[in-house]
């Protein structure tokens, strides 16, 4: 586990109760049980063929178990909570995002739910599009090392798709490698469980990936969710973070206590990191948007930018699809 993500998962951690821990644990030993017991799947109503897979387990988080199942034989990932709130306040969002319509195709970058509601007796589940996996596995499967033309296409990907969530008045709140998921050559959110809707409540997030605003304490807004997408893509990018006398500091945290000037040159320093001039341009432009004190970002030119770099890199390189495609 590199240095981030052992500071995330101890920083994580001491947000767990106890009683969270133990409950997602239990909706484990009461699936295993049943499969063990030699009950093929688990199917939640006649009116609704959702199916649990026999070892289908995807990831186990602090309030959900994630598993494989198929709903009317199409693959889903299948959320479960033991808390019927934690469903209700994700599903809030979904809604909003139109997420329940459409089910034959994922026109916006997000997920489609295919079913939501009780499951085994006393949890409840959301049923969506399984994806290939997180970007974050992405990374870590590459040897940390993704080619600029794959970083800044799925940076212009998720640019889009958070355009989509703002003009539904949606904040992600939590936007981090762990929460980009691919599928395929395509780009998409999800985990919308610290999202809020028309407006800009304050939400905890994942510490590693806050927003200078975050930091300050003040309410958060469309630009804080680019700066998390940001520090997700330099990240992936292998753009040195902050780091002081050896420990990782968030760079939200770092940019809070700088200057006008010493924030530019910052933001510059950090486009260096890439050696393609095209690709230093784009994220010149990317990088100065979270300090034009805006609220946000300037979806439109930040898209233009990222597609020219990319025509740029692909003319130079050849490089057409992520590296990791075979077709
Ligand atoms: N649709 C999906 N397709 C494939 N894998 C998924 C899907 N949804 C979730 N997962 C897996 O389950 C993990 C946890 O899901 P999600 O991020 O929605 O839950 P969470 O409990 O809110 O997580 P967090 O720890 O970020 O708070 C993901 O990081 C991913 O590994
Ligand atoms: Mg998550």
């Amino acid at each position: 586990m590199n240095s981030h993500l052992y500071f995330l998962s101890i920083i994580g951690l001491s947000f767990l109760t106890i009683g969270e821990m133990t409950s997602v644990s239990l909706i484990k030993s009461n699936i295993l049980h049943l499969f063990a017991n030699g009950v093929p799947e688990v199917t939640v109503s006649k009116d609704h063929h959702l199916k649990l897979l026999n070892k289908g387990k995807l990831a186990e988080t602090d309030h959900a178990l994630v598993w494989k199942g198929t709903y009317d034989n199409k693959a889903v990932a299948c959320k479960l909570f033991c808390d019927k709130k934690y469903m209700d306040e994700e599903m809030k969002i979904f809604k909003a995002l139109n997420a329940t319509k459409n089910l034959d195709k994922e026109p916006h970058e997000i997920p489609r739910i295919f079913y939501h509601g009780p499951i085994l007796g006393k949890y409840h589940a959301i049923a969506m599009t399984l994806f290939d996996g997180t970007l974050l596995d992405r990374y870590v499967k590459q040897d940390e090392k993704l080619s600029d033309f794959s970083i800044l296409l799925i940076f212009k990907q998720a640019v889009e798709a958070l355009e989509f969530l703002h003009s539904n008045k949606v904040l992600h709140n939590d936007i981090k490698p762990e929460n980009i998921f691919l599928r395929g050559s395509e780009v998409f959110f999800s985990d919308f469980h610290l999202s809020t809707l028309n407006g800009y409540q304050k939400r905890p997030c994942s510490p590693m990936f806050g927003s200078a605003s975050y930091y300050a304490g003040f309410d958060r807004d469309p630009m804080d969710d680019f700066e998390s997408l940001l520090y997700s893509i330099w990240y992936i990018g292998n753009v040195p973070m902050g780091r002081v006398y050896g420990r990782d500091i968030p760079e939200g945290r770092i940019l809070l206590g700088l200057d006008e000037q010493e924030a530019i040159s910052r933001m510059v320093e950090k486009s260096k990191h890439f050696k393609d001039k095209n690709v230093q341009k784009a994220f010149r432009f990317t990088n100065m948007q979270i300090i034009s004190g805006k609220s946000k970002p300037d979806y439109k030119e930040i898209i233009k930018k990222l597609t020219e770099a990319i025509a740029e890199v692909s003319k130079t390189t050849g490089q057409e699809r992520f590296e990791w495609l075979t077709f």
